[in-house]
């Protein structure tokens, strides 16, 4: 009898935490089953072909849903275009070449014929995202859905984005303000083993005038000569930059980091450990990344009235 009232007692707990983790912003793994339930193979398949076309395209997708979660929350603001009287997120000198929206718009499409004004543009980047880490060899992890998108998108809410110049403390203390632990820090940073850096965020490292991080003498010489063609010249943050692999981690160990927001994380003796740790574990890598970023896919998510599932990701209806 006691064990009974017991057992019901941690039921019910149980039934409110998980309210609390999930349910007290409307998410859950299975929201579209009954409304879109062919939703998930539609975007894994569009995505799928956009990526053996263009494999570079799943770095702009992770990176882009970075800049969606950390600006006002995962609501898709990030997808709305300027107009006239609005200066959106987008067009913020912050966005640095984001890319990948043609596999958005494309994805939206698709969707609003199966099941019209259903499926938010915020949900739909947040599993593009998903899957596009596992497609370039990352852990497989699910997100819960049922984000709405938001109504705003200013370009002035773009400065709660980290700067590729911060050192360590700077950056746990900006991604303590979202939540976040200097270890989620250090994993949710891993994102940079795909794709690139343009020379504008990293030629900071080539003067005398920052030489608060360590860096590679050779590949100081290689930055170099990447930045004499320029400031939109592109190079990777590791040698394999369409993989989801532990090498970022083992360039920081060597000095071979890119910005300086990289190689901080092994300068700075309280992130040190946790890069040795990922350098030599690549399955600690990918636990711990894929649970900050189920964390990170629903910070500040929207519902009710100041928000709706957007019919053009690019604007409010
Ligand atoms: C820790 C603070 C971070 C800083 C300072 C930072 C900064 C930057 C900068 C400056 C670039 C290159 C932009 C350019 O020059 O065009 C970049 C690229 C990128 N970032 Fe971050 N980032 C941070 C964290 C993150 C996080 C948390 C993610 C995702 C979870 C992420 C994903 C990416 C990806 C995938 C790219 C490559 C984009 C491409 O090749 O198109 N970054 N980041
Ligand atoms: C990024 O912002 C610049 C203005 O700073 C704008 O010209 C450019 O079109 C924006 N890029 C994207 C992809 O929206
Ligand atoms: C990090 O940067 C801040 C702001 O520029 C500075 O005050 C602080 O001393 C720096 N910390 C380290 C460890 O370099
Ligand atoms: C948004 O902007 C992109 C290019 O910047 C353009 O191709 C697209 O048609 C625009 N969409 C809307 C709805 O304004």
């Amino acid at each position: 009898m006691v064990m009974a009232n017991l057992m019901t007692v941690f039921l019910v707990m149980e039934v409110i935490l998980t309210g609390f983790r999930f349910g007290a912003y409307g998410l859950n793994m299975n929201y579209y089953l009954m409304s879109c339930p062919l939703m998930e193979p539609v975007v894994k398949d569009t995505l799928n072909k956009a990526l053996q076309d263009d494999p570079t395209l799943a770095a702009g997708l992770v990176r882009m849903h970075f800049h969606d979660c950390f600006i006002e929350g995962c609501d898709g603001s990030i997808l709305i275009n300027s107009t006239k009287d609005n200066t959106a997120e987008k067009d913020s000198p912050a966005n640095l070449s984001l890319r990948g929206y043609e596999v958005i718009d494309e994805i939206k499409k698709k969707l609003e014929k199966q099941c019209p004004g259903v499926v938010s543009c915020a949900d739909i980047l947040a599993m593009a995202a998903r899957d596009a880490v596992f497609f370039a060899g990352g852990p497989v992890y699910d997100i819960p859905k049922g984000r709405k998108d938001g109504t705003r998108s200013k370009i002035q809410d773009t400065i709660n984005l980290p700067s590729p110049t911060f050192n360590a403390s700077e950056l746990i203390r900006m991604f303590e303000q979202h939540g976040f632990s200097a270890q989620e820090m250090v994993a949710l940073s891993g994102a940079h083993t795909l794709g690139v850096a343009r020379c504008s965020s990293f030629k900071n490292r080539l003067t005398q005038v920052d030489t608060s991080t360590t860096l590679d003498s050779e590949f100081a010489k290689t930055l170099a000569k990447t930045c004499s063609f320029g400031d939109n010249a592109e190079h990777p943050f590791d040698a394999t930059r369409n993989n989801f692999d532990n090498l970022y981690y083992k360039s920081l160990v060597t000095n071979n980091g890119l910005l300086t927001s990289d190689q901080t994380l092994y300068t700075n003796p309280k992130t040190r450990n946790i890069v040795n740790s990922y350098a030599l574990n690549q399955a600690l890598f990918f636990l711990d990344f894929q649970q900050a970023m189920v964390k990170m896919s629903m910070l500040n998510v929207k519902q009710g009235s100041m928000s709706e599932v957007r019919q053009n990701c690019h604007k409010i209806n």
